[in-house]
């Protein structure tokens, strides 16, 4: 008898899949941590630029040493024409995430290095894909609707650039700092299901391009970035803080997932929603509409009530995003904004000690099945359903 592995979590829950030293979660406390910086301070105290810093080279940089990766990322904002080109080119319905996944893969097309795995040619990758991100995503939110392409201006941060390019117009500097804030809390996330599939595809020492493809066709599911899109959506149809009690029971009755609660690893508050609540909740405030964030609010108290489940990181940013005026289906993309910074620092880390993930699966099949000619077969041969793994 053939001896299996003993069958893994479901999901892979608890399993320890490699060494990082980007980023720690404690779920139990509801603890994040940056290089062992505590998130709070970050999202508090740090930018965007600085956290890309902190990731990719591990130091908190001195300000002539951020001023250059600053100047760098300003650089690198503009996208090859056959992009544009391309952007231009795609159905104006498509999905934003789709489109940046498209876009992603395709710009490796237009590197000479792609497939330089080295610190230094990975680095650059790193750069500029992080750099381009938002200009893919304000260029296709122009194009899509026959406006004209707004050019990424060098002397903005990567969130007021962003808020620039996709509105047109200057950025309110309280609205660029909600967004950095934003940017800040979505770097990185240990082992998440994006990452994983970035380091995976990595691992088999693909290029940087096709391992963040990979990660952003990850990210898009509503079970992971999707579900900040999930939670607006919902908000929408609720309209009223009177509906929202049964609003919630009537998905809870039929088991259904509410989107923007619930995590893989936290079982106490997200600490990324604490700081998400806060600033939805000024933001709101300074546009003079709070209407999206008490509703969330309103959510997250039946939820408790009901369920006892704690929101996740993905509630409080769909407020914040809409408050900005992104559309809806902008809201996975902006995750992605910022998630590009973290997936390259796991390429960077995966790469300088790779070893191929090769993990087997417990194969819970039929054995030994005669094989009968297709001359022979007067019906399909179905073969007896999955067994239990031998124990
Ligand atoms: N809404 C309603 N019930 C939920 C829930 C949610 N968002 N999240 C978890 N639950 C319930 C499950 O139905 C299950 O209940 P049961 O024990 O009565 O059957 C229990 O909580 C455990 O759920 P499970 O799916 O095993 O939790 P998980 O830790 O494996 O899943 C998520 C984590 C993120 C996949 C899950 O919470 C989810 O689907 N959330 C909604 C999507 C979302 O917001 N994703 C963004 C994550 S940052």
């Amino acid at each position: 008898m053939i001896s299996s592995p003993p069958p893994p979590e479901a999901g892979l829950r608890g399993a320890v899949v490699g060494n990082t030293t980007l980023s720690s979660i404690n779920g139990d406390e509801g603890k994040l941590i940056y290089r062992g910086l505590d998130i709070h301070d970050l999202a508090r105290k740090s930018t965007f630029e600085e956290i890309c810093y902190l990731l990719w080279f591990g130091a908190l940089p001195t300000r002539a040493h951020l001023d250059e990766l600053r100047a760098k990322l300003a650089q690198r904002r503009s996208l090859p024409k056959q992009l544009v080109t391309l952007l231009r080119d795609l159905p104006p319905t498509a999905a934003p995430i789709d489109v940046l996944r498209t876009a992603v893969s395709a710009m490796g097309l237009f590197d000479k290095h792609v497939n330089d795995t080295s610190r230094d040619a990975s680095l650059e990758k790193a750069i500029t894909l992080t750099a381009t991100f938002p200009t893919i995503l304000a260029a296709y939110h122009n194009l899509s609707r026959g406006e004209a392409l707004v050019e990424p201006r060098r002397d903005l941060d990567t969130a007021a650039n962003f808020l620039y390019m996709f509105f047109g117009k200057d950025p309110d500097r309280d609205a660029a700092r909600v967004l950095d804030v934003a940017l800040i809390l979505h770097a990185d996330h240990g082992m998440n299901a994006s990452t994983f599939s970035a380091i995976v595809t990595a691992a088999t020492l693909s290029d940087m391009y096709s391992a963040i493809t990979s990660a952003v066709g990850t990210l898009k599911g509503p079970l992971h970035g999707g579900a900040n899109e999930g939670v607006i959506k919902n908000l929408l149809e609720i309209q009223s803080p009177d509906g929202v009690e049964a609003w919630v029971q009537d998905r809870l009755s039929k088991h259904e997932k509410i989107m923007g609660f619930g995590h893989a690893v936290y079982k106490a508050y997200d600490p990324r929603a604490t700081e998400l609540k806060a600033i939805a909740k000024d933001a709101g405030q300074r546009a003079g509409n709070t209407k999206w964030v008490d509703l969330t609010e309103r959510m997250e108290q039946a939820v408790w009530k009901q369920k006892q489940l704690y929101p996740n990181v993905d509630l409080y940013s769909a407020s914040v995003y809409y408050t900005l005026g992104f559309p809806t289906e902008y809201f996975t993309p902006i995750f992605a904004v910022s998630r590009v910074a973290g997936w390259c620092a796991h390429v960077l880390e995966q790469y300088a000690d790779n070893k191929l993930i090769r993990p087997r699966a417990n194969y819970v099949g039929p054995r030994g099945i005669e094989y009968v000619p297709v001359q022979a077969r007067t019906s399909d041969v179905v073969l007896p359903n999955a067994e239990p793994a031998a124990s």
